[in-house]
């Protein structure tokens, strides 16, 4: 019989999203979002420490929006990572902002701090720290508050791999800087199929955001606008499974951790393959990212195997999207050598046994 194939990823729904969605549709609920929504927000407040959560409908129109009720308008600088999802600087890009690409950390993939200072220029509005896969800067949280202090920017953390990571001294991945977002499309650690969510600890912000993602109303349900607003609202459907993937998000945040142990454990005499540092006592693994040589035929070979993989980012500066000069050598290293494992918290060990041993036969023959 033929090995079943293992996904790079894949989100995990089961017995108890089924009848929770069953029950919803029998109360008759009108599937906007309402109960079940601010419920599943505030599980997500409650969890992550932050004093309001506002759930959109995906985690690039969370930064979009967290980035309005900063006040940042089409013409100003944002300073980004080179290394992220190209949806970091889309949000911005959007409504005309200018993203700044800025080089990360070889060992973490966040931002570099000392290149953010030199690309700070007097239209610099904002940083957009990534949390990539769940790490923080070495350079610290800290000192990018205090940077962003100093320079009278804001600071917007897209957390969307992030949920389940901690700073050192205990707070959650988001919850340092002005305002932060989440998503929960269908690879994150906690899928709704799509969704986002913004949390954020300062008044003004959660009052904006409020009324920017319902049509600028000032209040529920009426027609009364005092500011421009969109549509970017949740649904009562994904609120519900929403709140049964929160009840599962401890055991899953355990288990990610287990599996790049695992991994780690596995592979530690290939000297072909290479580890970011991870801190696994606060921050969670959403995917499994390595940088190897021969990538393209590792990836191949696995693939015959019966084995998914992902490339990782490509340098976003070299995109045809954007197509801008710089200098950018770690996220060129990505570019060149990141892959992503198979990484799904369903991954039994026997799972990436296969896997590592797999890899192992390929580096012997190559
Ligand atoms: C760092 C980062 N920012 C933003 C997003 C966008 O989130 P969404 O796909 O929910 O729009 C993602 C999605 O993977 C991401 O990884």
């Amino acid at each position: 019989m033929k090995n079943k194939f293992i996904s790079q990823i894949e989100p995990w729904f089961g017995e108890e999203e089924r009848i929770a969605l069953n029950e919803y549709m029998k109360s008759g609920g009108w599937l906007t979002e309402f109960k079940q929504t601010q419920k599943f927000e505030k599980m997500i407040a409650d969890y992550t420490g932050a004093k309001y959560c506002f759930t959109v409908n995906n985690g690039t129109i969370s930064l979009t929006l967290a980035s309005l009720a900063c006040d940042i308008q089409a013409g100003d600088e944002v300073i980004v990572p080179n290394y992220t999802m190209i949806a970091t600087p889309n949000s911005i890009k959007m409504f005309g902002a200018v993203p700044i690409f800025v080089d990360v950390e070889p060992e973490t993939l966040c931002l570099d701090i000392e290149l953010v200072k030199k690309a700070i220029t007097p239209e610099t509005k904002a940083i957009m720290l990534v949390s990539a896969n769940g790490r923080y800067p070495q350079s610290g949280i800290a000192a990018f508050v205090r940077l962003a202090k100093e320079s009278g920017l804001f600071l917007i953390e897209d957390s969307a791999q992030a949920l389940g990571s901690f700073y050192p001294d205990g707070r959650h991945i988001g919850t340092v800087g002005d305002v932060g977002s989440f998503s929960f499309s269908s690879p994150k650690v906690i899928s709704t199929g799509q969704g986002g969510a913004i949390i954020t600890n300062d008044n003004d912000i959660a009052y904006k955001v409020k009324r920017l993602k319902d049509f600028g109303r000032s209040g529920g349900g009426n027609d009364v606008h005092d500011s421009i607003g969109y549509n970017f609202k949740f649904t009562d459907l994904q609120g519900v499974i929403g709140i049964e993937q929160m009840k599962k998000l401890q055991w899953r945040v355990e288990r990610k951790k287990e599996i790049l142990k695992h991994y780690k454990e596995k592979l530690k005499d290939i000297v072909q393959i290479k580890f970011f540092e991870q801190d696994l006592e606060n921050t969670t693994p959403w995917f499994i990212d390595v940088l190897v040589e021969n990538r393209e035929e590792l990836q191949k070979y696995l693939k015959e195997n019966n084995i998914g993989t992902r490339v990782m980012y490509p340098p976003i500066n070299k995109q045809k999207a954007y197509n801008v000069p710089g200098e950018y050598p770690v996220s060129n290293i990505v570019g060149e050598k990141g892959l992503w494992l198979p990484s799904s918290s369903q991954l039994a060990n026997s799972d990436i046994d296969k896997i590592c041993n797999t890899i192992l036969e390929f580096f012997i023959e190559n």
